[in-house]
């Protein structure tokens, strides 16, 4: 499929070097048409309204208006154009306040080709995976191609995939801090944000989500390795590479689980393990990444709510005839003061707790606030050590989950 899709640029700079500058650079990126260069909020949403660009370059500080909420204003007008943040102030409250505004990326005036290249790139996908929204019909019959099964996936990277149908019992603590656990000289591990809605893998490791699973969407049925590279995220510190969720919520009905299902089996070609982060919701996003896991960790509490949860959750499994040999039974924030002890959760569960995760406020605290997760800030401590040991014990089931015929759950179904 040869698309080439013409972007079209607006920049909103008061300080004319700067905007020389971001003009210069943007001529050499391909297929880019500068629409306009205006110096004002106001000008720039009249310009908006007018030419319709795909991606707006706008200064954090204009004259008449914040560039962050440039973008509310924006939003009433059309919900194509994506807005990066030109500024130099590298605050990170201000960043994540342009990212959660549904900025698409955050850039400095001496932004350097590469950068913008890559910044605009990424807007243009989303603007385009917006036009789609508005008129599927509009980039021709691209959606209907053949699922392409790869043949023989054995040998290829495990998909683990972390998952508690009660929200806020660590399950991304976990993801994370388990992916960096499986990191070591031959694996190279991948993190899947399948949180479609409010993912936050990359607050948890501070980074920022320049790219997401959205950019994937208009190529995931030419998926490539070389696709799959430039839409990955590379977390230097901790060495994973992350697949962010959608930067905005209301852009996650955009990702179905056939969408999912492809870019994991895909990712299977290019790392020893993808980690898949999720959110308690059974949606499409999270059956397709329950059936892809060779092994998926269930997490669990000491709390009623949480252990009555993981029952019915453990229901719904036997009524899917899917295999209890791949879930991993994990009880998180485990205390040993508390009367509920591993033994007794197991007897409701009628499933074995492989492994606790201790209670540890103040290291989950900690790591939160500095997006440094535990692991990494203290590999020692006994909360990272039984991260170690589940780790160990996912390689294990790995092992012995692989000797098994696993039951497809999308195949089962339909
Ligand atoms: N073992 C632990 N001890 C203490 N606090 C923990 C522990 N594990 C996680 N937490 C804290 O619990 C909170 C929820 O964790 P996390 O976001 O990982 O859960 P989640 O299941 O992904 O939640 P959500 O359903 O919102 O996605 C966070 O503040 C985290 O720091
Ligand atoms: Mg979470």
């Amino acid at each position: 499929m040869n698309l080439v899709i013409r972007t079209k640029v607006l920049i909103a700079e008061e300080n004319p070097q700067v905007a020389k500058e971001l003009e210069k650079l943007l001529n050499l990126i391909d297929n880019v048409d500068l629409v306009n260069k205006v110096g004002s909020a106001q000008e720039a949403l009249d310009s908006i309204a007018e030419n319709k660009p795909d991606v707006a370059l706008v200064d954090l500080s204009l004259p008449d208006m914040d560039g962050i909420n440039l973008i509310d204003s924006l939003r009433k007008i059309n919900t194509i154009t994506q807005v990066i943040i030109v500024s130099d102030d590298k605050d990170y409250n201000t960043m994540l306040r342009a990212i959660r505004r549904g900025a698409s990326d955050f850039i400095s005036h001496d932004v350097t080709f590469e950068e913008l290249n890559i910044a605009v790139k990424r807007a243009s996908d989303l603007a385009f995976a917006e036009k789609v929204k508005s008129d599927p019909t509009a980039f021709g019959d691209d959606t209907t191609q053949e699922t392409g099964e790869g043949e023989g996936d054995e040998g290829l990277g495990k998909i683990v995939t972390i998952y508690s149908p009660k929200g806020g019992t660590g399950v991304t603590s976990i993801a994370i801090n388990l992916a960096i656990s499986l990191l070591d000289k031959e694996a190279t591990v991948a993190v899947v944000d399948s949180s479609m809605q409010f993912g936050d893998v990359p607050i948890f490791l501070n980074e920022i989500a320049r790219y997401s699973i959205i950019d994937l969407i208009p190529r995931v049925n030419d998926l490539d390795n070389k696709i799959l590279e430039d839409v990955l995220v590379f977390h230097k510190t901790s060495g994973l590479h992350l697949l962010n969720a959608p930067p905005r919520p209301e852009l996650a009905e955009k990702v179905n689980g056939n969408h999912l299902s492809q870019i994991l089996e895909q990712m299977r070609q290019m790392f020893s393990y993808i980690v898949v982060n999720t959110s308690s919701y059974i949606s499409d996003h999270c059956l397709a990444a329950l059936d892809a896991g060779d092994v998926i960790v269930v997490v669990t509490t000491q709390e009623i709510i949480a252990i009555r949860a993981a029952r019915a959750f453990m229901e719904l499994w036997d009524g899917l005839n899917m295999s209890k040999e791949r879930l991993l039974l994990t009880l998180n924030r485990y205390d040993k003061g508390k009367n509920i002890s591993p033994e007794r959760v197991s007897e409701i569960l009628k499933h074995k707790v492989a492994g606790t995760i201790p209670l540890d406020e103040e290291r989950a605290l900690r790591a939160a606030n500095y997006g440094i997760p535990f692991m990494t800030a203290d590999k020692n401590a006994l909360i990272s050590q039984s991260v170690t040991s589940l780790a160990e014990l996912v390689r294990r089931q790995l092992a012995e989950v692989a000797e098994e015929e696993r039951f497809r759950l999308f195949s089962a179904v339909g």
